[in-house]
């Protein structure tokens, strides 16, 4: 029997995705390691003449979309795009999500939330029967902090500032800094995340609950789409 690496099904499920684009579509592009092969798939697709342009949920995403061919628009110009393709840090049954492990969950979020359709793309591993195992992230004003750190410990969770391998502060794109909050496992993510959006101070957090149409999950039998039942 054929074991499948993590890197071969976060490829293969890539790709499967990938193949759902179609010409003339803008597309908004993830980040993350996942992410980076569906640019590496489009970009194959580009060079053989696919036209679709693109835009960059990062900074990295950007640069690494550009540095392969595909054309990137500034998103601030862009309104709607037809198709989101993005990884997850975890995924349960409902296609309810937590992202955001590479801290660009706040830009991910406003492209999820401007695509007619959002497909989501993981290995087996980060398919769970409930969210909670990993933190979610929190991106957040430096002015609000401890008032911040506060409400999400009310909440239930235990926030840590996140920092660099270098042990500096972590910041975003946008120049914030991230709380990775471990709840354990989330009974009411929709009371969660409405908590956590309601937050002053709170620019931007991983629980994406409603915006994923299709995953499509890279696993040892292969790849298996799932679509949100609406
Ligand atoms: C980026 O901030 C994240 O939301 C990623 O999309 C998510 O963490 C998945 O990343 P990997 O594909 O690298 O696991």
């Amino acid at each position: 029997m054929t074991a499948f690496s993590i890197e071969q099904m976060k490829r293969a499920a890539a790709h499967a995705a990938v193949a759902d684009i179609q010409a003339g579509m803008i597309v908004g592009l993830g980040t993350g390691s996942t992410a980076a092969y569906a640019i590496e798939a489009l970009a194959a697709r580009v060079a053989e003449g696919l036209a679709v342009e693109a835009v960059a949920t990062s900074l990295r995403t950007a640069d690494a979309a550009r540095a392969s061919g595909i054309r990137i628009l500034d998103f601030a110009g862009i309104a709607e795009v037809d198709l989101c393709i993005d990884g997850v840090d975890e995924i349960d049954p409902s296609l309810r999500a937590i992202k955001g492990a590479g801290g660009a969950m706040l830009r991910e979020k406003i492209v999820a939330a401007s695509a007619t359709r959002m497909i989501a793309i993981a290995d087996e591993s980060k398919d769970v029967p409930r969210l909670g195992t990993r933190p979610v992230p929190v991106e957040f004003l430096p002015f609000g902090r401890a008032f911040i750190e506060r409400r999400i410990t009310e909440l239930g969770g235990r926030p840590t500032l996140r920092l660099t391998e270098e042990g500096a502060l972590y910041g975003t794109d946008q120049g914030n800094p991230v709380l990775d909050c471990g709840f354990g496992p989330i009974d009411d993510p929709d009371g969660l995340g409405a908590a956590l959006s309601s937050c002053p101070g709170i620019v931007g957090h991983g629980l994406f609950l409603t915006e994923i149409a299709t995953v499509y999950v890279g696993t040892q039998q292969g790849v298996v789409r799932r679509d949100r039942q609406f």
